[in-house]
């Protein structure tokens, strides 16, 4: 039996199949990966990559593309994808936000990380690490989740939170990336000055083929921190409670007759470095 000690970060994230949440995301990582600049030969570490749903459409617009994420079932996901689109210049790998070692300092034109650095633990570290692995004049964008949001990802986290203990001492949550003072102290502790930092909302919309309940569903399923939610809520004999606001949620969020469309907003981070 194995005894190295059980990183809780990487379990959420290998925990159910977040491939498919990513599913209904595809649309808008193309539609933003097409506006932030990625261009042919630009050398791009998407950190936190998932299975690619911002990696692949950034190697389909010739970039040198490599995802790193913590968690291996997503990066065999992303890997097999990469393989089926026969995209040479995309490949992923394990890794860590918080120590990207062994990549060495200045590899990267730009660094992308869209719903995924501030997933990590010690944010003070991600962002030196960020910092370090893109080259002077290059550029990071973050997109990151606002917290107290009215829009879905900010409630489904605030509905869930609800129905679970609370977080150990000294656990930062990762909405706190959504708040722009502390992106500047993050970013400002790797050596950024403010100037260098820039804001911007932006929409993200998740589009799924059935209804906003099965849609709800699909968290249960397969996306670790709402599978986490109701494991908590079973204990407690609330499960239907969580259902219940969740798919009220989802319902008057949904702005598609045919299935379900649900438009999320979040802030766009670029550092220039
Ligand atoms: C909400 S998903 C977003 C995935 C992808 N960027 C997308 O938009 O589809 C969050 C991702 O961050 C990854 N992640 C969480 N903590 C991480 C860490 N410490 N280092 C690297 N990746 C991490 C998770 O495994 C997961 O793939």
């Amino acid at each position: 039996m194995s005894t190295a000690p059980v990183n809780p970060n990487k379990a959420l994230w290998e925990k159910g199949d977040f491939t498919r949440i990513a599913e209904t995301m595809r649309e808008s990582g193309e539609a933003l990966v097409g506006r932030i600049g990625i261009t042919k030969g630009l050398k791009v570490l998407d950190l936190g990559c998932g299975d690619g749903t911002t990696a692949l459409p950034a190697a389909k617009l010739g970039a040198e593309v490599l995802g790193v994420d913590i968690a291996r079932n997503l990066v065999e996901a992303g890997n097999r994808r990469a393989a089926q689109q026969g995209l040479t210049n995309l490949k992923f790998q394990e890794g860590d936000a918080t120590n990207l070692q062994p990549i060495p300092d200045q590899t990267f034109d730009a660094v992308v990380s869209i719903f995924g650095a501030m997933f990590a633990p010690k944010p003070f570290d991600v962002a030196k690490e960020m910092v370090r692995v893109t080259r002077p004049g290059g550029r990071i964008v973050m997109g990151n989740w606002i917290p107290n949001d009215p829009t879905l990802v900010a409630q489904i986290l605030r509905i869930s939170s609800a129905y679970t203990p609370p977080p150990p001492e000294g656990f930062v949550s990762p909405m706190t990336w959504g708040v722009e003072k502390n992106v500047l102290e993050r970013f400002g502790g790797a050596g950024i000055p403010a100037e260098k930092v820039s804001f911007a909302r932006d929409t993200f919309t998740f589009n799924f083929k059935g209804t906003p309940a099965q849609f709800v569903d699909e968290f249960r399923a397969y996306y670790g921190p709402t599978m986490n939610a109701f494991d908590a809520a079973e204990k407690n004999g609330k499960a239907a409670d969580l259902q219940r606001e969740l798919v009220d949620l989802f319902t008057s969020q949904n702005t598609s007759k045919q299935g379900t469309s649900i438009p999320a907003t979040f802030l766009r981070v670029t550092v220039t470095r």
